[in-house]
């Protein structure tokens, strides 16, 4: 495990340029399915923007990037998406493995953060990074105070018999996020005891849930004590006053290289190369923040909201995207969670 200090460059990036898009459309220019990967408000500015600019109509479907995969996979004979947009990295990984998404180089590339490039690199050109986010989780400071424990700051603590069915996080089958932690614990502790664990945090989870940020909402509305998420989705509500506080786990955690692809087979090809050359731009990355969307963009030009958690101050495992975003590992890491974890009775 080793720190990681390549983010720090992005965290003092400038403000957004004009976008080489912005043309008043004149006339209607077809349109572009995409599946987006992020929070709903996000995805909505992303295709409202891009349709106000090109004239393009989006048709925008947000899913888990888990499902969105297996969507992909179940339309690979007749696709009927053009770009999947957002969603952590290693299910898009997969996709590209598997030949369900296709090569392409932006011009925007020389634009961007190595992780973002590094990504590109491991997809063999079929996908690239567009932000980044830790892993972390965020408790409810007045669920914590009134079992009497002192606040969470490691993994460990998750396991306090204390927080029995007070802890939430999502089902790594769906959740990219959960995925994520499902392959940062293993890579930070080792499979045997990664798994173990997960065994023992099992007692203490009350649901797992489908989409990934969902139990940072629970956490802020103290519908659990704990919610195990990317420290971006904690911060969301702890900044619009509630009680929440998002933590970076004392032992280390892993990260998040979000991505974008194109779909192998898009019926609106052109208009899914747009989109793509658009989307790394540092106007359209600096609709991120206003859409309360705190990850830190892979466009060294683009603006990182103020409210990002600093990622370069934190203990990141240098996190192998390659192994872990593969076909094999993959499939292999959540048939094993679903035996061993999932089946469990609490
Ligand atoms: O938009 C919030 C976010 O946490 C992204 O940073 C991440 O890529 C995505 O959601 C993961 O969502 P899910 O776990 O539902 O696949």
């Amino acid at each position: 495990m080793k720190t990681q200090s390549w983010l720090a460059a992005g965290v003092f990036a400038a403000v957004a340029a004009a976008s080489p898009l912005a043309t008043s459309p004149a006339k209607a220019q077809g349109a572009l399915v995409m599946y987006c990967g992020v929070q709903e408000e996000w995805c909505r500015a992303m295709s409202t923007a891009f349709e106000k600019e090109t004239g393009i109509k989006v048709a925008m479907t947000r899913k888990s990037a888990g499902e969105i995969y297996a969507q992909l996979k179940a339309e690979s004979a007749n696709p009927r998406g053009d770009i999947w947009w957002g969603g952590t990295g290693d299910p898009h990984l997969q996709a590209a493995e598997e030949g369900l998404t296709q090569e392409y180089e932006s011009p925007a590339n020389k634009d961007l953060n190595d992780w973002a490039i590094s990504q590109w690199k491991a997809a063999k050109q079929r996908s690239i990074g567009i932000y980044a986010g830790a892993l972390g989780f965020g408790f409810n400071t007045q669920q914590i105070k009134s079992k009497g424990m002192a606040e969470p700051k490691c993994w460990a603590d998750l396991l306090d018999p204390k927080l029995k069915d007070d802890v939430q996080v999502a089902d790594p089958n769906s959740s990219g996020t959960a995925y994520n932690l499902l392959a940062t614990v293993v890579q930070l502790m080792g499979e045997d005891k990664a798994f173990a664990y997960l065994k023992a945090l099992h007692k203490n989870i009350n649901q797992y849930t489908k989409s990934g940020a969902a139990p940072a909402k629970a956490t802020s509305l103290g519908e659990t004590a704990v919610g195990i998420v990317f420290i971006h989705d904690a911060v969301v509500f702890a900044v619009q006053g509630d009680p929440i506080k998002p933590v970076a786990p004392c032992e280390g955690t892993g990260y998040e290289i979000g991505s974008m692809s194109i779909v192998k087979g898009a019926r609106n090809l052109d208009n899914a190369k747009k989109f793509y050359d658009w989307a790394l731009t540092p106007a359209a990355q600096g609709l991120a923040g206003p859409a309360k969307s705190y990850q830190v963009p892979s466009n060294k030009n683009a603006p990182v909201p103020p409210q990002s958690p600093k990622m370069s101050e934190m203990k990141l495992i240098d996190y192998d995207f390659v192994k872990y975003g593969s076909s094999a590992e993959r499939t292999r890491l959540l048939a094993k969670w679903d035996r061993e974890v999932k089946a469990l009775p609490k």
